[in-house]
C-alpha cells in the first residue's frame, strides 16, 4: 500500500513541477515534459507464442489481492502492477483470459481499457516517459477458466473438490492474474489470498500473516526473489499443512489435501535432505522458503515446479519427481529460458537431476539411464533445442534428449568440469533470463574447448545418431 502512495503523489508533484503540459494529439492525453510516447508491443514474439507477454516495459513487482469463493468459483482480485516502462509509452498491454475488468488506474488516474482476446490494451492518462516507474491498479472479477494448451493438457485455473489450484506453465497465469506474462520478465510478488473461513490457501513464498475475521481468512505470501508467471500458484481448499525448518535454516511449508496427507509425508520429509544433496551439486538453494503442495490424483495431470513450493497430484509424488520438480528451483525458476523455445534448458536439467539421483542414490549410473533413453524411439522425433510447435514443448526429446546432452558433455569434459559447469550455470544466471546460446558458450567457456559436435549432434540435429 505504502508505495502506491507515494509513486501516486510522485506523479502528481511531477505534474506540478513541470510546466507546459500540453495535450498531445494521440487521444487528448497529457504530454509531460514532452514525452511522446509509443504504444508497447502486444507481444514479445515468443517463437510459439507470439502474443505472450508484452513490449515497453518491465514488471518489477506484482501485488496481487485476490478473494476466492469455492463455492461459486468466483474470483474478485486486485492487482497491483509496479513497472518500468522501457520506451516512452502511450499505451500498454497486458495479459488476461477472461475475468470481468472492473476498473483501471495508471499512476493514480483513471486508464482507458481495450480487449481483443487476452490482449488488454491500457492507455493511461499521461504517456510515461523511459525508465520511469509507474504503478497499475486493476481491479477484476469472473470465474477463472481452465486453459486447454495445444496438446490437450489443463493449466490456469483447476478446480478440485473443495477448491481451486492455479497453475501457469506455459500461458495459465493469465487465467487468474493480469501480467506480462511471459517467461522473460520476472518479478517479485506478494499475494494475498481471502477465503471463507475453514478453508485454507496456499501460495508462493513465505507465509508473512494470517488473520480471520467476519467468517473469512486471509493470508499474506511473499515472494522475495524474482518470479516468472507461469511458476505463480495459488491453492485453495482443505489441506492438512507443516511448517518446520531445514536444518540451515530454510523455512518448509507443505500442504496436502487431507485425503492424500498421510500418504505424502513420508516423502514430503525427504524435502530437506534433498535440497541438501542437490545444493551439494548445484549450489546454493536460490529462494528463502520451500516446501509442495499435494493434491489429489486427476485435480492436474502433472506435476509443475512453482516456484518454492512444487504441485504435485497424488500419482505424480514420486521421489524421482520430487528430485525433478526441486531441480527446476536452480533450473527453470532461478534460471529461467528466455523463451519456450529454451524449455530444454528447464526439463533436461530436471531430468538429469533425476539420474544423478538414481546414481548417487540407488546404485544406478546415469550411463545406464542414458542407454535407455537412446534406446527410446520417442526421444528422437525431433532435436531438444527446436521442438516443432507449442504441442511439442513437453514431449520427450525436451526432457530426455535433453538430459542426453548434458550426458554427452560430461562424458566430453568429465566429472570436475561437468559438476562445475551445472553449479556455475545455476550461479552465473541465478535468478535472471537465458538462451540455449548463453548455455552452449558458457559451457564451452568452462570446459575450454569447443563442444560442436556435442551441439550439432546432440542438441540440434535431426534423428538419432548412429551410437551412443
Ligand atoms: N513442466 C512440468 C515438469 O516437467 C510438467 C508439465 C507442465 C507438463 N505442464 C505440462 C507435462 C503439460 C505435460 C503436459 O515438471
Ligand atoms: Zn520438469
Amino acid at each position: 500500500m505504502e508505495p502506491r502512495t507515494r509513486a501516486a503523489l510522485g506523479a502528481v508533484a511531477a505534474l506540478l513541477l513541470l510546466a507546459g503540459c500540453t495535450s498531445t494529439a494521440d487521444g487528448g492525453g497529457v504530454d509531460i515534459g514532452g514525452v511522446e510516447g509509443t504504444p508497447g508491443a502486444a507481444g514479445l514474439r515468443d517463437p510459439y507464442f507470439p502474443k505472450l507477454g508484452n513490449g515497453g516495459y518491465d514488471v518489477t513487482h506484482y501485488a496481487l489481492d485476490l478473494a476466492y469463493d469455492p463455492r461459486s468459483g468466483r474470483l474478485d482480485g486486485t492487482a497491483m502492477i509496479t513497472a518500468r516502462a522501457a520506451q516512452d509509452l502511450s499505451a500498454f498491454n497486458l495479459d488476461l483470459a477472461g475475468l470481468a475488468v472492473d476498473s483501471a488506474v495508471v499512476d493514480g488516474d483513471p486508464a482507458s481499457v481495450n480487449r481483443a482476446g487476452t490482449e488488454l490494451t491500457l492507455r493511461p492518462r499521461a504517456d510515461i516517459g523511459k525508465g520511469e516507474v509507474f504503478r497499475t491498479t486493476i481491479e477484476y472479477s469472473g470465474v477463472p477458466r481452465t486453459i486447454t494448451d495445444a496438446d490437450g493438457s489443463k493449466e490456469g485455473w483447476l478446480r478440485t473438490r473443495d477448491g481451486a489450484v492455479a497453475l501457469g506453465e506455459p500461458a495459465g497465469s493469465m487465467a487468474w492474474f493480469p501480467g506480462n506474462h511471459h517467461p522473460s520478465d520476472k518479478a517479485t510478488y506478494d499475494v494475498t489470498l481471502t477465503v471463507p473461513q475453514g478453508t485454507q490457501a496456499v501460495s508462493n513464498g513465505v507465509r508473512t500473516s494470517e488473520r480471520t475475521a467476519n467468517g473469512r481468512t486471509t493470508s499474506v505470501w511473499h515472494s522475495a526473489e524474482p518470479m516468472a508467471s507461469y511458476l505463480a500458484t495459488v491453492a485453495v481448499g482443505q489441506y492438512r499443512t507443516k511448517v518446520s525448518a531445514t536444518p540451515s535454516g530454510l523455512p518448509v511449508l507443505t500442504a496436502a489435501d487431507p485425503s492424500v496427507a498421510a500418504k505424502s509425508d513420508p516423502l514430503l520429509a525427504r524435502i530437506p535432505e534433498l535440497l541438501a544433496w542437490q545444493e551439494e551439486n548445484f549450489g546454493p538453494y536460490p529462494f528463502s522458503a520451500t516446501g509442495a503442495i499435494v493434491e489429489r490424483t486427476g485435480d492436474a495431470g502433472y506435476a509443475l515446479e512453482t516456484q518454492t513450493r512444487p504441485f504435485f497430484p497424488l500419482d505424480s509424488l514420486t521421489v524421482e519427481i520430487l528430485v525433478h520438480e526441486l531441480a527446476h528451483q536452480w533450473y527453470g525458476n532461478s534460471v529461467t529460458p528466455a523463451d519456450w523455445k529454451d524449455m530444454w534448458l528447464n526439463e533436461g536439467f530436471a531430468v538429469y537431476a533425476e539420474w544423478l539421483y538414481a546414481e548417487d542414490f540407488e546404485n544406478v549410473p546415469a550411463q545406464v539411464n542414458f542407454e535407455a533413453a537412446f534406446a527410446t524411439d520417442a526421444n528422437w522425433d525431433f532435436p531438444p533445442a527446436d521442438p516443432p510447435s507449442a504441442e511439442n514443448l513437453f514431449d520427450p526429446p525436451v526432457y530426455q534428449r535433453g538430459a542426453m546432452v548434458l550426458h554427452k558433455i560430461r562424458q566430453q569434459v568429465g566429472d570436475d568440469t561437468f559438476y562445475e559447469i551445472l553449479a556455475g550455470w545455476a550461479a552465473k544466471h541465478r535468478h535472471g533470463n537465458a538462451s540455449t546460446a548463453d548455455f552452449t558458450a558458457y559451457a564451452e567457456e568452462v570446459a575450454g574447448e569447443d563442444l560442436g559436435e556435442v551441439w550439432d549432434v546432440w542438441l540440434y540435429g535431426d534423428g538419432k545418431p548412429k551410437r551412443p
